[in-house]
């Protein structure tokens, strides 16, 4: 097969001649993985799931530097404002994620977005590389702010072992999917691209983000590091939204290309999985070695055996553990709300109206 012809059975890519007077879309043309029908066109909607959300993350917008820093810049700064365990904490939370959403984005726009053969969803990839983008900015304003050592924070993934391990996981699937000799359209190159969609929106976005979010908010909770904390909460917003449209898309090429889905493609995504929260439990140990703000790494053991149960469940998948408590209710909470519309609601109010155009 020459490579235009792996092209066509891989579906379209948006870059295709134009053929004057083709016959119109209509919905049924459209498939989320290998369609070859015309990309540009971004109605007639086929998966309005996609296109509310790329309307919710709108009305959701933020910037980093809208945050106050001040009392966290004075508490940093007070030789007894906090413990070594928890600037420990602070600096490998900022290690981890600061390098963790550019790696996202790379993987988004240089491996899934190829791939994702439908326009509104890439509209809301679009959207959500911005997001990730501010999340980058967010980071690197935090470092900013307290005066962290920008290369130290920057090279953990390189430096630290259980940060390097999380990143280091991902990568692979990541690698091949970005690979220009790649394409999908076989069953056993989708069985691939579903991999990597596993691999980087219910395991990177769902898992590797928890034990992150859980101690920073905490801070926020004991009214420590609150600019921090206010800063991971719209992050958590964002990506919360982020891992619900990566198991959209999974769930919508399961009910496409059924025949992916086998017993063995199913034990090897409870692998990965199983993996991935070994790996987050290792890194809670080696961000906590001691209790600190009413946490302890063993909570994070049961913690994230919860996650990872809802996190199957969420795409179809058996439980992994025996039943698992949240030992933090108060974060799936925060969780099960619809953030979107009622959690941060004064701030998305004001962008709602301070964003709409007025025409009287
Ligand atoms: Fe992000
Ligand atoms: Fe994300």
């Amino acid at each position: 097969m020459t490579t235009t012809q792996a092209h066509v059975e891989a579906g379209a890519t948006g870059l295709e001649d134009l053929q004057m007077g083709a016959r119109r879309i209509q919905v049924d043309d459209k498939k989320i993985i290998n369609c070859r029908a015309d990309l540009n066109q971004l109605v007639p909607f086929k998966y309005e799931w996609a296109w509310k959300k790329y309307l919710d993350a709108c009305n959701n917008h933020w910037m980093p530097q809208e945050i106050n820093m001040s009392a966290d810049i004075a508490l940093w700064q007070d030789p007894n404002g906090l413990t070594e365990d928890e600037r420990m904490i602070i600096k490998r939370s900022l290690g981890f994620f600061s390098t963790a959403d550019s790696l996202v984005a790379n993987n988004l726009v240089l491996a899934v977005y190829r791939h994702l053969t439908n326009p509104e969803c890439r509209q809301y990839l679009l959207r959500q590389a911005f997001e990730e983008a501010i999340h980058t900015h967010a980071y690197q304003y935090c470092i900013e702010s307290l005066g962290l050592d920008e290369a130290e924070v920057f090279n953990m993934y390189r430096e630290v072992p259980s940060i390097h391990d999380k990143a280091a996981w991902a990568l692979p699937y990541t690698q091949s999917l970005a690979d220009q000799e790649f394409h999908t359209g076989t069953p056993e190159t989708d069985q691939r691209f579903l991999r990597d969609m596993i691999a980087f929106y219910v395991v990177f976005e769902g898992i590797f983000f928890y034990v992150g979010f859980v101690q920073l908010l905490s801070f926020g909770r004991r009214n420590k590091m609150v600019g921090v904390s206010e800063q991971i909460q719209y992050i958590m917003r964002d990506e919360a939204m982020h891992m619900n449209f990566g198991i959209d898309v999974i769930n919508q090429i399961k009910v496409e290309n059924p025949h992916l889905w086998t017993a063995e493609f199913q034990a090897s995504a409870l692998e990965m999985i199983r993996e991935a929260t070994e790996l987050e439990i290792k890194y809670a140990h080696d961000t906590m070695p001691r209790g600190v703000l009413g946490l302890n790494a063993s909570m994070f053991n049961e913690y994230m055996k919860f996650i990872a149960n809802r996190r199957c469940a969420q795409i179809g998948l058996k439980p992994l553990y025996p039943a698992a408590e949240n030992p933090f209710p108060w974060m799936s909470e925060v969780l099960d709300l619809k953030k979107e519309k009622n959690f941060f609601e004064t701030r998305v109010t004001e962008y709602q109206t301070g964003g709409a155009l007025s025409w009287d």
